[in-house]
């Protein structure tokens, strides 16, 4: 099983970068941060208390997630696009709160790696907790208006109407919560690759990503990845 992981915070290119990569080495890609989202949704779907971590742990048990190519499905409904609206973003930092929807997730994500056998998984603790043996990690970061620009971007594409300093300011937010999470804080492995996007054409970084892969690979089996 070869497993690479893309950690970092909310647009510093790692959604563009982990799909890429995958499709260059013929691998699958995991993207966990759907996965949070798609379980948001379904809170908010649900009506639950989204403070209520015994409400998540009961939500989490019931709920199938599936992850076919470039597409979400929660229970059997396809929630790609949904997941990416405003609402969704903004709540789904209560169920990357929760203990219990971690838990469940963190063990779907292994189970995913081990079935599939070689994955590019994109997240904020696949380096640190879910696959502290990674082969190789890297942590991805930009300038935070740089980040707000790209995510303000996806939203207008997206046709949602919001203000790039309301944008600024959630990420900001985000940020601060996710690295002050006590479980599964964001942060880069000791191990991982520290790389700042901030200007770099992400074509460039996905080459350059794909070589250093390619030439850990090579260096450990002595064949090139097919
Ligand atoms: O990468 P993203 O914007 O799709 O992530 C959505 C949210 O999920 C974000 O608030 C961070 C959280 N998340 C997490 O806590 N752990 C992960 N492995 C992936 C995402």
């Amino acid at each position: 099983m070869w497993v690479v992981t893309i950690d970092g915070p909310a647009g510093a290119g790692k959604s563009t970068v982990a799909r890429r990569l995958a499709e260059r080495l013929g691998w699958q890609l995991l993207d966990t941060g759907a996965m949070y989202r798609a379980v948001a949704y379904a809170g908010i779907r649900a009506e639950i208390d989204l403070e209520d971590e015994s409400a998540w742990g009961d939500l989490v048990l019931r709920l199938i997630v599936e992850l076919p190519p470039g597409r979400v499905v929660l229970d059997g409904e396809d929630v790609t696009a949904v997941i990416r609206s405003v609402e969704v973003t903004r709540s789904t930092r209560h169920a990357a709160d929760s203990p219990s929807v971690r838990k469940r997730l963190v063990d779907c994500q292994r189970a995913f790696a081990k079935d599939v056998r070689n994955v590019v998984t994109e997240g904020r603790d696949q380096g640190t907790i879910v696959f502290p043996d990674a082969f190789r990690k890297f942590f991805l970061t930009a300038t935070d208006e740089e980040r707000a620009r790209r995510r303000h971007d996806e939203f207008t594409a997206r046709g949602e109407t919001i203000a790039y300093d309301s944008v600024l300011s959630d990420l900001k937010d985000r940020d601060a919560r996710d690295e002050a999470r006590a479980i599964a804080p964001m942060r880069p492995a000791p191990d991982a690759k520290v790389i700042d996007s901030t200007g770099i054409d992400l074509d460039v970084l996905v080459a350059s990503i794909e070589a250093d892969v390619r030439h850990a690979l090579l260096e450990t089996t002595g064949r090139v990845a097919h």
